[in-house]
């Protein structure tokens, strides 16, 4: 596996460029399934977690030319059992249920994979699919189901706000008969970036981005051509980058509006912000950042996938400060190493304390999920000395040419490939 050496300290300095948000295209993605027509799809991120979506689509027989966009040809659909390992790679295979239900009547697949972060249950996935008229049996790690005409319209109460089975819920009810009322629903951007290209397809979904959706199912959506959003947490991870690094940087081709609670979090450490309409900057005028408390929870909340960055800057920053983790109960898997490298943290359960120190030094630590992995590469640039970060498939899978973009700024890091 690759590895990243990383000098430290470092000033950053300049203009970075964000990519398209990944879980964002990856929804679009498998919704494209439902469309009979040419999808043109543009600001697709290059990352692994897209090239196996792709792998998935090509493997039930859509054609995908991959240029500076990505066109999609779903116009025929061969196959209703994708193969496993590929399924098992990502969590977002689990948003192919819903189009291939409504595509070939059937599905057969296997449990998704994605990053160990505790315990990542598809109850709320399958709930709304048997809510919205499908059979489904899950059994031994695959799920195998049918529906025998479409899907029907129904009212679907989530019991707890889940990004995932927000998502399956909305691509089943757009093409279902009457209308579908999801209440309690994922307010996230992507989300609401969802129901956008849906919708610009010929789809009939209503509030997207507050606790209740109504979809009026329709009979067809034809082609087109959408762009994807901005990533947001691709976004704060750069301000971060800047803020523990004592920087001034800019973050171009980025919607500040997605941040709020991340840019508020970075003002309260004493940073400057500002913000036009598709760009923010960072400037800490060369001081150590003050630490802030967090609590991570759905959007508009402070998102999960930020936490593990927060916790990073907590650790160099002036005072005492506590992070604490609502979504996922095993996202602290960079405690062990970021303590390697002379942190001063105590992990409680689902609750980092954190007394800050002055800098961290280099040292060889091992990369367990993809926000835990980029923590780490931003770790080794302040710490000083070198920094060799293993096994960094992960952060391949979410931030688009990470060395290249932390290179431009000023950071000095190499890939070491094998
Ligand atoms: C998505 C994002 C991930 C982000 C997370 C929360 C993608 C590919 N991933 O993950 O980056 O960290 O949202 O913003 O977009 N739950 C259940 N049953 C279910 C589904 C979820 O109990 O059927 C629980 C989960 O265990 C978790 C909580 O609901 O505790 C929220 O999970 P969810 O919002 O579904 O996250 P994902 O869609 O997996």
């Amino acid at each position: 596996m690759d590895k990243f050496i990383i000098k430290g300290p470092v000033k950053l300095k300049g203009k970075v460029t964000i990519s398209g948000s990944k879980n964002a295209a990856l929804p679009i993605l498998f919704a494209s399934l439902l469309i009979k027509d040419i999808v043109e799809i543009k600001n697709v991120p290059n990352l692994k977690d897209i090239d196996i979506a792709i792998k998935i689509l090509i493997k039930l027989g859509v054609k995908i030319e991959r240029k500076k966009s990505l066109i999609i040809n779903a116009i025929n659909i061969l196959q209703c059992n994708p193969p496993s390992h590929l399924i098992k790679s990502i969590r977002a295979s689990i948003w192919i249920l819903s189009p291939l239900l409504k595509r070939t009547g059937k599905v057969n697949v296997s449990f998704p994979g994605g990053c160990s972060i505790g315990d990542r249950p598809i109850d709320l996935h399958i709930n709304s699919l048997k809510i919205l008229g499908a059979n489904i049996n899950v059994k031994k790690n695959y799920i195998k189901g049918y529906i025998k005409t479409n899907f029907k319209g129904n009212i679907i109460c989530m019991k707890n706000i889940s990004v995932g089975a927000t998502i399956t819920t909305i691509i089943a009810a757009t093409l279902a008969s009457n209308v579908t009322i999801i209440e309690n629903a994922a307010k996230e951007p992507e989300i609401q970036d969802l129901a956008n290209f849906l919708n610009t397809m010929g789809a009939n979904i209503q509030g997207a981005g507050t606790n209740k959706i109504v979809i009026e199912g329709v009979k067809k959506l034809k082609g087109g051509v959408y762009t994807i959003i901005s990533d947001r947490i691709e976004t704060g991870t750069f301000l971060v980058a800047a803020a523990i690094c004592k920087s001034k940087i800019l973050c171009k081709n980025t919607n500040p509006n997605n941040l709020n609670i991340v840019l508020n979090k970075l003002k309260k450490t004493g940073a400057e912000i500002e913000i036009g309409k598709n760009w923010c900057s960072i400037n800490m005028h060369g001081k150590r950042p003050k630490s802030v408390n967090i609590i991570t929870g759905p959007y508009p909340n402070f998102p999960t996938d930020m936490q593990s960055q927060f916790a990073l800057l907590n650790l160099i920053s002036t005072g005492i400060s506590t992070i604490k983790e609502n979504i996922f109960k095993n996202r602290f898997m960079y405690v062990p190493e970021l303590i390697r490298m002379g942190a001063n943290i105590i992990l409680k359960k689902n609750i980092l304390k954190c007394k800050g120190i002055k800098s961290l030094s280099g040292s060889e630590v091992i990369a367990t999920d993809l926000r835990a992995s980029v923590s780490l590469v931003l770790a080794g640039c302040i710490a000083s000395g070198i920094t060799i970060i293993n096994n960094i498939s992960h952060i391949d899978r979410g931030y688009e040419n990470i060395e290249n973009k932390l290179s431009s700024l000023g950071a000095n890091i190499k890939r070491i490939k094998y």
